[in-house]
Formats: C-alpha cells, sequence, structure tokens
C-alpha cells in the first residue's frame, strides 16, 4: 500500500468537461491543502457543479482528472468514494421517510453496521442538530433543516473530503450563519472542504483560500487577502483637512501615486497607489507639508468590486 499523505487531498489536473461546443469547464487545475476550506465563487453557468460532479465520481472529465487523496477519479473510483463526502445542490423528495430513517438509509448503503452504524449515526444527528427532529417527515422540514440533513448524508461514513455545492442557496440568514459554524468545526475537526457559491461574500469569512472560475475557466486561486490585493494594488483615501482644502488637492494633483481627486467640502477623497505603508508615509508627509489633518480613513475595494474585478459577469 502506498503511502498517499504526500498528496494534496483534492486535486484538479488539467480539468475538461465539454458538452457538445458548450466549454462547461476548461482545462481548470488546482490543489486543496488537508483541512483547508476552499471556496469555489463563480456565476452560475460557471463550471463549478460540473467540476464538482467529476470530482464525487459522479460524471467522467472530457480530458484530464481530479484526485482525491491520490486516487484518481477516472480509475479508482471506490476508493475516491469512501474518502469524500458529497452534498449536492438539489435534494429529492422522500414524502415519507423521517429523518433518522434516511440518514439510516445512507448509513447502511456506506455498509455501517452496528454499534458502528449506531455511532456515526448518533454523531452525524448530533453535529447537524437534527436529533430533536428525529421521527420528522422529511416533506416537513424547511429548507434550512434539509440542507442539514443533506449534510449529514454527505458525512455519514466519516469522509475527510466534502463537497458542498451551494450549501448556502436559499437560506435565511440564521440558517446561513448556522451553516458557517458548521463548515469551520468540520474544518477544525480535520476535514478539508470544497465549498461552491456565486457569492464572494458568503464563503470569504470562512475560507482559506477561494477559486474565482467563469466559463470553465479558473481565473484566480489564493487567500480572499491575496487576490483582494493582486486586483486592486490601490487604496481609496478619504481626508479632512482643516481650512486649506483646495491646496490640499492641488498638492494631492501634482502627485503621480495620487488619482480621482474629488473636493467634497471640508473632505478630499482621491485613489492612492501603493500599500499601507506607503499611504502612511504619504500621510506623514502631509502633515510635514502643514496641512492640518483632522481625519484620514481609506479602505480597499470591497470583495463585491473585486469579484466584478475578476470576473467579467458573463454567463453562459
Ligand atoms: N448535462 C449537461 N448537458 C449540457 N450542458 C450542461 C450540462 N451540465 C452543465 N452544462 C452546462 O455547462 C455549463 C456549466 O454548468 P454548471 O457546472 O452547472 O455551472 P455552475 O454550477 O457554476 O452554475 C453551463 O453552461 C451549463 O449549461
Ligand atoms: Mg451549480
Amino acid at each position: 500500500m502506498i503511502a498517499h499523505s504526500s498528496h494534496p487531498i483534492i486535486e484538479f489536473r488539467r480539468l475538461h468537461r465539454y458538452f457538445g461546443l458548450t466549454q462547461a469547464v476548461h482545462d481548470v487545475s488546482f490543489t486543496v491543502g488537508r483541512g483547508q476550506v476552499f471556496g469555489y465563487i463563480g456565476p452560475n453557468g460557471a463550471g463549478k457543479t460540473t467540476s464538482m460532479r467529476i470530482l464525487a465520481t459522479l460524471d467522467l472529465p472530457t480530458w484530464g482528472d481530479a484526485f482525491v487523496d491520490g486516487f484518481s477519479c477516472i480509475n479508482d473510483p471506490d476508493r475516491v468514494r469512501r474518502r469524500l463526502g458529497f452534498m449536492p445542490d438539489y435534494f429529492g423528495t422522500y414524502s415519507d421517510v423521517n429523518c433518522y430513517e434516511y440518514l439510516d438509509f445512507f448509513a447502511r448503503s456506506y455498509g455501517l453496521v452496528g454499534r458502528e452504524r449506531h455511532r456515526a449515526l448518533k454523531h452525524t444527528m448530533s453535529f447537524t442538530r437534527l436529533d430533536e427532529l428525529a421521527e420528522k417527515p422529511i416533506r416537513g422540514l424547511s429548507k434550512g433543516m434539509k440542507q442539514r440533513l443533506c449534510l449529514g448524508r454527505a458525512m455519514i461514513h466519516d469522509p475527510s473530503v466534502l463537497i458542498l455545492d451551494e450549501p448556502a442557496n436559499g437560506l435565511d440568514p440564521r440558517a446561513r450563519i448556522e451553516l458557517r459554524e458548521m463548515i469551520r468545526q468540520l474544518a477544525a475537526d480535520g476535514k478539508t472542504v470544497l465549498v461552491s457559491s456565486h457569492i464572494l461574500t458568503e464563503l470569504a469569512e470562512m475560507c482559506d483560500v477561494v477559486g474565482i472560475i467563469e466559463r470553465g475557466q479558473l481565473l484566480a486561486v489564493g487567500s480572499v487577502a491575496e487576490i483582494q490585493k493582486q486586483q486592486t494594488p490601490h487604496r481609496e483615501v478619504k481626508v479632512r483637512v482643516i481650512g486649506s482644502a483646495r491646496s490640499l488637492a492641488e498638492w494631492l494633483g501634482a502627485r503621480a501615486d495620487v488619482s480621482n481627486v474629488k473636493l467634497e467640502g471640508e473632505f478630499c477623497r482621491f485613489t492612492h497607489e501603493g500599500e499601507r505603508e506607503s499611504e502612511a508615509a504619504l500621510l506623514r508627509e502631509l502633515v510635514l507639508a502643514n496641512f492640518a489633518i483632522s481625519e484620514f480613513g481609506s479602505h480597499s475595494q470591497s470583495l463585491e468590486d473585486v469579484f466584478m474585478a475578476v470576473t467579467r459577469g458573463v454567463v453562459q
């Protein structure tokens, strides 16, 4: 038996999936490290579901491959399946089944027996907080409860990788927060999570790394801060000055690292190229030039702006 711990836990290697002329996934490569939460972000039709389904061994690539713990989704689907749990973006209807029976069915399908099955059910129901709903028929569940049940089904066999396709879709704010907590807990328990969304801000705070995909192609991979930095090497600055706002605007306008200077009463707004360090240096220069600065604030572009800048917002 080969030791597989040296492999990345998830790897997409030059993955392609075409449907006729539609390039649903085109040459996507990236890896996810053990215990990471990877946010897979892209507008509708970007290719998220298609690539996740291939990783979950539910579809085959046109070209390239995907790997879980070093095992190929094409050549070793059984080993891959044992290591991962997939939560699809839809939930079938099972009218007369209750939550316990539903999870028990999947526990049995994964070959869990006796005490092991009992333990798996107990852990899963308590983790997804479905204990009190055990006897409740699925048809009576809210969207949030169904999502938890779906997550329970994906984790019943204690996989090391969880693939969650748009789990926050359609959830109310409270259910979203609960979902986020559960994903954090999964990561704290050492699981690797690949989670998709078409809304960057929805995932930003819980992901270690995000990958932005559009029209089948991966446009950027990195931590949210890294991507933000790549896309926005400039910051928006707002300064309040006592007295001479106009001369401040002129002074700023003469600088190469400043653009879009706007006067708004006592305030002067402008775009500054550079890092926070050079911004601090600019403030020092302003003070040394005898401008009476009473406020100095800045921010980089919002995550939504970054997302819009990376993707062109085109849906296939
Ligand atoms: N079974 C299929 N047959 C034909 N086209 C498909 C099929 N599945 C997905 N597509 C197309 O592939 C593209 C990517 O879809 P999908 O992976 O579902 O995107 P996402 O999950 O990011 O919204 C879309 O253009 C979609 O219409
Ligand atoms: Mg999808």
